[in-house]
């Protein structure tokens, strides 16, 4: 047997422990080319987006790299690695260890037990564990985001992304604040209560906390909807109510939280957790029609003037200025924010999250920060924003 055929059983082995699904992974070591720093290639299997894939990660003396390839290219990569820079690959399949050694032009291939016998987990969403598992949640079913195995259907990955982010994004807030029995959550223009229903699942059964969440929204067809599910779910200790976020009594909430309310919505929304003194407000905002209107109104002669002459630019300081507004009002009101992207916007444009903490060492209605928000206002040539109104600010 030539040297050249040795690699090339390697290869054929290769080959065949990725067609039977025996591969485990794949180490390459030995390495004497021109690369500076490279160490080793590491092997294994993964699926990204329903395709099966072989991730190389690629060690260097300092850092790593992670490449894809298909199986066909992932196999010549694999080949060419040994003809030109590295001298030993290890292939771990469920039957055999086969370990390429090649020292000082001396070749062998030998095959030794298996060191492992599971086949590898080709979940490339290993390190992301979701919040919200898709498996065994009835309420996702009814709701149309996964199939009656609990696969998450093609249309609805986008919302199911956003489901566990959001929650990802709570879950860390929730827990920093002190526990609370009885804790009361409400979900302002909570629609078709995919994230009212992730909250709630996510609180009482993952973190066995005692809460009662209650989802607000205008349209009855929605909430008769939420509210069959949740019965169907045995949830308690979630109800949805049909109303305006305007005339919804906040009284005793502690969290509240509105997402994609639309445009002075999440005014409404914002002013009546600042009216019950909830201990955390946290919103994405949808739609910013009111200061819109207002910048355009006014077209205040500013050094961003030259910004009015495109459509795009006007939304985008409208989005930017609405929600900077909103930040500082909450800030006036002793309230600790932070403004931040949540998901990408690959997933929704709608992606900025404002969350305020209550603080109780903030100093309340600060003149300073009022001064802030009246030069802002001056600036963009705002008479009224609606969270003014709605707090008598
Ligand atoms: C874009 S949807 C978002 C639904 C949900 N929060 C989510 O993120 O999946 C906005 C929902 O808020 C409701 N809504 C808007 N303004 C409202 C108001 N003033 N009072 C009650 N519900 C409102 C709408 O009917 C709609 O169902």
């Amino acid at each position: 047997m030539t040297a050249d055929d040795k690699l090339r059983e390697f290869q054929t082995h290769l080959g065949q422990s990725l067609q039977d699904q025996s591969f485990i992974k794949l180490t390459l070591g030995h390495y004497t080319g021109e690369e500076a720093d490279l160490k080793s290639i590491q092997v294994r299997r993964i699926v990204i987006k329903r395709e099966e894939k072989l991730s190389f990660t690629y060690r260097y003396k300092t850092r790593d790299i992670v490449k894809n390839y298909g199986a066909e290219e992932a196999v010549a990569r694999i080949a060419d690695s040994l003809r030109f820079g590295f001298h030993a690959a290890t292939l771990f399949t469920t039957a055999f260890d086969l370990v390429f050694d090649d020292n000082k032009g001396k070749q062998t291939l030998k095959q030794n037990p298996a060191t492992q016998a599971a086949p590898a987990t080709l979940d490339h969403d290993r390190a992301k564990t979701r919040l919200v598992a898709a498996k065994g949640q009835s309420w996702l079913h009814d709701l149309k985001i996964t199939d009656d195995k609990g696969a998450v259907l093609k249309a609805s990955q986008d919302k199911y992304r956003q489901i566990n982010k959001y929650v990802e994004i709570l879950d860390g807030l929730i827990k920093s604040l002190p526990e609370k029995p009885g804790m009361k959550i409400v979900d302002m223009g909570s629609g078709k209560g995919y994230l009212t229903f992730a909250l709630y699942d996510h609180l009482t059964n993952t973190l066995k906390r005692d809460v009662a969440v209650e989802g607000v929204e205008f349209r009855p067809d929605m909430v008769a909807l939420c509210n069959d599910i949740a019965k169907k779910s045995d949830f308690p200790g979630l109800r949805f109510v049909e109303g305006t976020i305007e005339n919804y009594d906040s009284k005793g909430a502690d969290i509240l939280i509105a997402l994609h309310a639309c445009d002075t919505a999440t005014d409404d929304a914002i002013a009546k957790g600042i009216t019950a003194g909830a201990e955390l407000i946290v919103v994405a905002p949808c739609c910013h029609k009111q200061i819109r209107r207002e910048i355009e109104k006014s077209r205040r002669h500013n050094d961003l003037g030259f910004l009015m002459e495109h459509g795009i630019f006007i939304e985008r300081q409208a989005e930017m200025v609405t929600d900077g507004l909103r930040a500082l009002i909450l800030e006036y009101f002793g309230y600790s924010t932070k403004v931040f992207e949540f998901i990408s916007d690959v997933h929704t444009p709608k992606n900025a999250m404002i969350v305020g903490v209550r603080n109780a060492k903030a100093a309340l209605k600060d003149p300073k920060i009022l001064a802030k928000i009246n030069d802002a206002k001056n600036y963009f040539g705002i008479v009224r924003h609606h969270l003014e109104d709605k707090t008598g600010l």
